[in-house]
């Protein structure tokens, strides 16, 4: 089964063609980062515009680089949240102009399941595929959950955060340090030439499985305030390794409780080798953790998730609607 996959829910316009919810036939991604760097953050209304500049160039892209023509595909998976409004829209309204002149089935997927799917996009067969019962940490710009999964489409929400994200905690704390946007990637890099020197605070909110990141980002504000930052570099390990040891930490000790099979990462932040090499080391249980471009926002993951969704007899209508604020369980 050959799905187009859609992904438009931010700030990256993206297409793929996944056959059987595992294997890539191709995987495009224009995105906008460079546009919305000179403004520090997403600037919504530019982030749909830029959509509609990109998604019919993306779609093309992503068929000729799949050697499939229309008749060759089997449905369509489209994100419809969370994200913005106005960037999702157009994702789901292409998608509903090809359901509607091909006759192709639509699925609309939560952006969030879609993430945990990048773990299925491995070689079919292979070893690397996920075992159920698992644990999934979902670390993303907007959300840090834990999610237990017994089944496909079965999730159960464990955890998740009370304030920041773990993705807009490294985003903030970048800009606290004037490192640039996006501030993941930019901390990491930074990270490279310091130690982890700084004592700064970690929210282990003890007898829940919820996370807290304003404290930490907060603590390392005030030290830059009061002038006690010396390196850059320093704060950003340190920085760095407050996140990820509570991820870690809070991760294996729920992937325990819940006797799962395996632990899986998925979302942005996944791609931070600290917290894949700590989450790896640190587990008595198996980590999957999807390869670096499959982490970060990319529609193979859409048509990943759509596939099961398909088995599972999940069609939407032509009446399929964005939702801004989706909920993943
Ligand atoms: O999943 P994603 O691409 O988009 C959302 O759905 O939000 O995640 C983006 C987030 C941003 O906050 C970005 O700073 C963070 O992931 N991120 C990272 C790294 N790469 C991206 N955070 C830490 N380390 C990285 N290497
Ligand atoms: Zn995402």
């Amino acid at each position: 089964m050959k799905i187009l996959g859609i992904e438009t829910s931010c700030d990256e316009t993206a297409a793929a063609v996944v056959e059987d919810g595992a294997s890539i036939l191709s995987n495009e991604v224009a995105s906008q980062i460079e546009i919305h760097a000179r403004y520090g953050g997403i600037v919504p209304e530019v982030a749909s515009r830029q959509h509609i500049l990109a998604i019919i160039p993306i779609l093309k892209q992503a068929m000729t680089e799949a050697k499939v023509t229309w008749s060759d595909l089997d449905g369509m998976a489209v994100t419809i949240g969370p994200g913005l409004a106005g960037s999702l829209l157009i994702g789901v309204n292409a998608a509903k102009a090809i359901a509607l002149a091909h006759k192709l089935p639509i699925t609309g997927v939560n952006h969030l399941k879609g993430h945990i799917y990048a773990n299925w996009l491995v070689e079919p067969s292979s070893d690397a595929t996920p075992l159920f019962p698992v644990v999934c940490l979902i670390v993303s710009g907007g959300h840090s959950d834990l999610v237990l999964m017994k089944e496909h489409g079965d999730y159960v929400m464990l955890g998740r955060t009370r304030d920041d994200a773990a993705g807009e905690a490294f985003d903030k704390a970048a800009r606290i340090l004037d490192l640039g946007y996006p501030g993941g990637p930019a901390i990491e890099q930074a990270a490279k030439s310091g130690t982890a020197s700084i004592q700064l605070p970690r929210a282990w909110l003890k007898g829940t499985n919820d996370f807290s990141f304003s404290g930490v980002k907060t603590a390392l504000l005030r030290l830059v305030e009061a002038g006690k930052v010396s390196a850059k570099s320093e704060a950003a390990a340190s920085f760095q390794e407050a996140v990820v040891d509570v991820l870690v930490t809070k991760t294996v000790a729920v992937a325990k409780e819940y006797r799962v099979r395996q632990i899986l990462l998925a979302g942005g932040v996944a791609s931070n080798q600290l917290l894949r090499q700590w989450l790896v080391k640190n587990s008595p249980i198996p980590v999957l953790v999807p390869e670096l471009k499959l982490c970060t926002d990319n529609a193979a993951m859409i048509a990943a998730c759509g596939y099961y969704r398909f088995q599972a007899g999940k069609i939407d209508g032509l009446d399929l609607d964005v939702v801004p604020s989706l909920k993943l369980a």
